[in-house]
């Protein structure tokens, strides 16, 4: 089960103003670019990701935290009877579904921990997992960008740790398998992904001689 658009919309807005910050624009940008390549792949629900992708991080609806958002969002989405977006909350920061392989604070009791390392054990991930993942890492609150752009971001933010490599290349193979799917670039196909990468870019200056 999942809500549709609307419902979507309205539970996104609500949680923005609960808590504020760039993560609501984000989330509405891994909504659109999860819709965009649905529609193109043809096999999968374009509604159905839109949704995904603005809720992924609808935990946050609960203030600042780090790894405490994924299940956060997973509870308050159960309690609305919406499985499919209460498991993308989860799998959406598990590139690789090991729970010892996150980055960030873990700040989640031990009962909670257990729960999500269990989950992902369990799980095996389907299209709408590997979709999410892809566009959270290729969407910020300004738009779309190259995948490069926001694994720097979050290493700065986060530290280098021994599977980051890991992680990354595993975002990779997803993305290139929904290329294969559309036979085109994801970056083909989703509006302004040049402009929004290079957004903070240095002035060009011509070399000395
Ligand atoms: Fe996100």
């Amino acid at each position: 089960m999942f809500p549709n658009r609307e419902m979507a919309e309205k539970e996104l807005e609500i949680a923005g103003q609960l808590n504020k910050g760039p993560w609501a624009k984000h989330s509405m940008n891994v909504g659109l670019a999860a819709e965009i390549i649905a529609e193109k792949c043809g096999n999968l629900n374009s509604d159905k990701a839109y949704v995904l992708g603005l809720l992924h991080d609808i935990g946050r609806r609960y203030g600042v935290s780090a790894r405490r958002h994924g299940i956060d969002g997973y509870k308050f989405m159960m309690e609305k009877g919406w499985d499919e977006v209460a498991r993308i909350c989860l799998t959406h920061s598990f590139p690789d579904p090991n729970f010892d392989k996150e980055i960030g604070k873990n700040d989640m009791n031990e009962e909670q921990s257990e729960f999500v390392k269990k989950y992902l054990n369990e799980m095996t991930y389907d299209d709408y997992d590997k979709l999410l993942i892809v566009c959270d890492s290729l969407a910020d609150d300004k738009g779309f960008c190259m995948l490069e752009k926001r694994f720097v971001n979050t290493t700065r933010r986060y530290g280098i740790f021994t599977f980051t490599v890991e992680r990354w290349n595993a975002t990779f193979e997803m993305k290139e398998y929904f290329e294969q799917q559309m036979s085109c670039s994801i970056y083909d196909i989703l509006p302004n992904v040049k402009e929004t990468t290079f957004i903070d870019a240095p002035l060009w200056k011509p070399p000395v001689k």
